[in-house]
C-alpha cells in the first residue's frame, strides 16, 4: 500500500502453482530474493480437503523454488509455522526434533521445510530461511491493513474483534481445563508488524544453506488473558462462554526467541496491549468502510 510504504510495487495476480506464469514474471525483473507467503492456512479446512492443501501448498513452493533456480535467485524466505514442532515441550527451540503435526495444513509446512532444506543441500549457492510463525495478530497502526477473514473466523483475535463489534454474540473459549495457569490455551501472540520486520531481517542476514528461525515473542498469553487485555485497553466488553476443547489444540505453544535475536538481530517491539489496540482500530475502521460501501 503506497500510503504506508511510500513506494509503488509492481503487482501481478497469478496462480503461483503455474510455473510458466511465475517464470514469465521472473523474466521481467531482476530479483534479489523471494519471500514465499502463498498458501492455504485453515487448519479445519485442511482436514476436510487434504488433497487441495497438499497440492496447493507443495506445488506452489516447488514452482517458486524452480523459478529461483532457473533465474539464479539465491535468497528464499519461506512462511513456515510453529505447528511443525508438534507436541514438543515449551518453549519451542529450533534445535528440537520436529514431531508429527495434527493436521494436513501443518504437514504441508513440515514437508515444504524438508523440500527446501533438501534443495538447499543440492544447490550450495541457495540461502533458504524458514520462518516459523507463532500466532500473528494485530494490524498496521494506520488502521488501513489488517485481517479480514472470509466467513466465520477460525482464529481467536478476529473472533474477539467481531464479538466486540456486535457482529457475533459471544466468543467460545475452547476449554478451561488445560494444565496452564488459568486452564485456557496459551499461545505466543506476535504483532504482525514485528512479524513483517522479521522478514526484512531474514533477507538482510540470510546465508547459504537452510536455516529455521522462530518468529515469536517468547512469552505465552492465555485465551482469558488476551480477552481481558482486549476489554481493558479498548474499554469494551467481549462476552464469552467456556465450551469443550477444540480437537487438535495444544495446551501451550510459545517460542524460544533467542536464535532470531542472535543471528538475525531481530526481536519483537510490541506487546499484547498494542496488538489489542491495533486489532480493534482496524476492526472499527473496517466497520466504517463497510457501512459507507
Ligand atoms: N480459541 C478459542 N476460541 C476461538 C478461537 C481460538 O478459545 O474461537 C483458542 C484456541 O483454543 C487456542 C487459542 O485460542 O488456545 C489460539 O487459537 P487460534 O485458532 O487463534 O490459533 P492456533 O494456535 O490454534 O493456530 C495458529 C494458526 C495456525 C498455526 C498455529 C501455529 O492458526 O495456522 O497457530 O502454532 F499452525
Amino acid at each position: 500500500m503506497p500510503s504506508i510504504t511510500g513506494e509503488v510495487i509492481p503487482f501481478y495476480e497469478v496462480d503461483v502453482t503455474n510455473e510458466s506464469k511465475v517464470n514469465a514474471i521472473f523474466s521481467q525483473h531482476t530479483i534479489e530474493g523471494v519471500i514465499h507467503f502463498a498458501g492455504y492456512k485453515a487448519v479445519g479446512e485442511s482436514v476436510e480437503k487434504p488433497l487441495m492443501y497438499y497440492a496447493n501448498n507443495l506445488m506452489s513452493t516447488i514452482a517458486v523454488m524452480n523459478a529461483c533456480l532457473k533465474h539464479n535467485v539465491k535468497k528464499f524466505v519461506f512462511s513456515s509455522s510453529a505447528t511443525v514442532y508438534g507436541d514438543n515441550a515449551v518453549p519451542f527451540k529450533e534445535t528440537m526434533t520436529l514431531l508429527p503435526t495434527t493436521n494436513p495444513y501443518g504437514e504441508t509446512k513440515a514437508m515444504c521445510e524438508r523440500i527446501l532444506t533438501d534443495t538447499a543441500k543440492a544447490n550450495p549457492q541457495l540461502e533458504v530461511t524458514l520462518l516459523r510463525y507463532f500466532n500473528p495478530i494485530g494490524a498496521h497502526k494506520s488502521g488501513l491493513i489488517g485481517e479480514r477473514p472470509n466467513g466465520i473466523p477460525n482464529n481467536l483475535m478476529p473472533y474477539i474483534t467481531q464479538v466486540a463489534s456486535g457482529e457475533r454474540e459471544y466468543l467460545q473459549v475452547f476449554g478451561n481445563d488445560y494444565d496452564t495457569p488459568d486452564g485456557t490455551g496459551v499461545r505466543d501472540y506476535i504483532h504482525v508488524v514485528d512479524l513483517a520486520e522479521g522478514h526484512v531481517a531474514a533477507m538482510k542476514h540470510s546465508k547459504p544453506g537452510a536455516h529455521a528461525y522462530n518468529l515469536g515473542t517468547g512469552k505465552g498469553t492465555s485465551v482469558l488473558e488476551l480477552v481481558q487485555t482486549f476489554e481493558r485497553v479498548n474499554n469494551i466488553k467481549v462476552p464469552y462462554k467456556i465450551v469443550d476443547r477444540r480437537p487438535g489444540d495444544l495446551a501451550e505453544c510459545y517460542a524460544d526467541a533467542k536464535k532470531a535475536y542472535e543471528q538475525l538481530n531481530w526481536k519483537t517491539k510490541y506487546d499484547v496491549v498494542q496488538m489489542c489496540e491495533d486489532a480493534w482500530r482496524y476492526e472499527t475502521a473496517k466497520q466504517s468502510v463497510l457501512i459507507s460501501e
